[in-house]
């Protein structure tokens, strides 16, 4: 499905070395009593880093301010690295596994995760509001507006709050699919909308709304694959406890659907983000083809 002229490992590796320095330099290793080790545990060393990529390859697509883009890529991993401390702790999915390595209550008590968690969201707030003039105040509070709503209620917060109160419940489909566009999908599709707002393109309203699609296709694609990897793949290989879902009770699209209709509901959304990219009107959208094609068809 990927171009066949374009390497999407190659192209990630060149684009996360700068994400990975970026983070070693952003999250200090000083921060009081213990915190800034917990903050590194939590966000370096792991992760498959598809937001950051979507952000860069968003940006470039739409010809972004390259500063704008990478602090908007570290800051989306910050959000989504503290909901994942959060997520896993026990008053939510009580998980111990994450990324490879004990989670990190596990590692430093509950407190320190709650905290750890809660620095990196702000954290994630202070980099995209530099000021050093690197970025325009347009752009800065674009992305800040962006990233605040697709983390809040809005968005993964309240997908998480719909997450925890259907556990056991037989949600239909409709409201299956809200939750998981809440919880994954929204900050997902803000990772594509913040790469196109490094860049003027809120004049451009056609490449707009069909990045906001293709975001849309896509951040839904990723929690129903998450769903199946939870049922299909092991604990080793995704670096996190497998089959979580069933032992506790959670609707998936796999219990929904059942596996096959799942695999098959993923690819239909991956047919329906490339379709949204190809009526954007961009003149290069290969990464995020190919990221989307990753993000489909992932082992882990
Ligand atoms: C896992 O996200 C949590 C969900 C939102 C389903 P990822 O699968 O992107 O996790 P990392 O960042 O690679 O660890
Ligand atoms: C988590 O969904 C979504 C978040 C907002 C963190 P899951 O609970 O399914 O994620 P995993 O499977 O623990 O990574
Ligand atoms: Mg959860
Ligand atoms: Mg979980
Ligand atoms: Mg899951």
């Amino acid at each position: 499905m990927a171009s066949v002229d374009f390497d999407l490992d190659e192209w990630s590796a060149a684009h996360l070395v700068q994400v990975e320095q970026a983070l070693q330099r952003w999250i200090d290793p000083e921060a009081p009593a213990g915190l800034g080790q917990a903050m590194r545990y939590a966000a370096l060393d792991g992760g498959k880093r598809l937001r950051p990529l979507l952000v860069l390859a968003a940006s470039e697509a739409a010809g972004g301010n390259p500063q704008a883009g990478l602090r908007a890529a570290c800051a989306v991993e910050l959000i989504h690295a503290y909901s994942l401390v959060h997520d896993d702790m026990p008053c939510m999915d009580n998980d111990v596994l994450r990324r490879g390595k004990p989670t990190v209550h596990v590692q430093f008590g509950q407190a320190q995760a709650l905290l750890a968690g809660d620095a990196l969201q702000a954290l994630a707030f202070e980099l995209l509001a530099p000021d050093d003039g690197s970025v325009s105040a347009n752009i800065t509070a674009r992305l800040c507006r962006l990233l605040a709503r697709a983390a809040g209620y809005h968005g993964m917060a309240g997908g998480q709050a719909i997450d925890l109160a259907s556990v056991g419940c037989a949600l239909t489909q409709a409201q299956l699919q809200t939750m998981h566009r809440l919880k994954t999908g929204a900050l997902l599709q803000a990772s594509v909308m913040l790469g196109a707002a490094c860049a003027d393109l809120v004049e451009n309203e056609h490449a707009t709304t069909a990045l906001a699609e293709y975001g849309a296709a896509l951040g839904l694609a990723f929690q129903v694959v998450d769903d199946i990897l939870d049922v299909t793949a092991d604990s080793a290989t995704l670096g996190k406890t497998a089959g979580k879902d069933v032992a506790h009770d959670k609707p998936t699209y796999v219990a929904l659907l059942g596996l096959d209709p799942a695999q098959q509901y993923a690819q239909a959304l991956l047919a329906q983000a490339l379709r949204a990219l190809d009526s954007s009107g961009l003149p290069d959208t290969r990464s995020l083809k190919a990221l989307a094609d990753k993000v489909v068809n992932r082992e882990k």
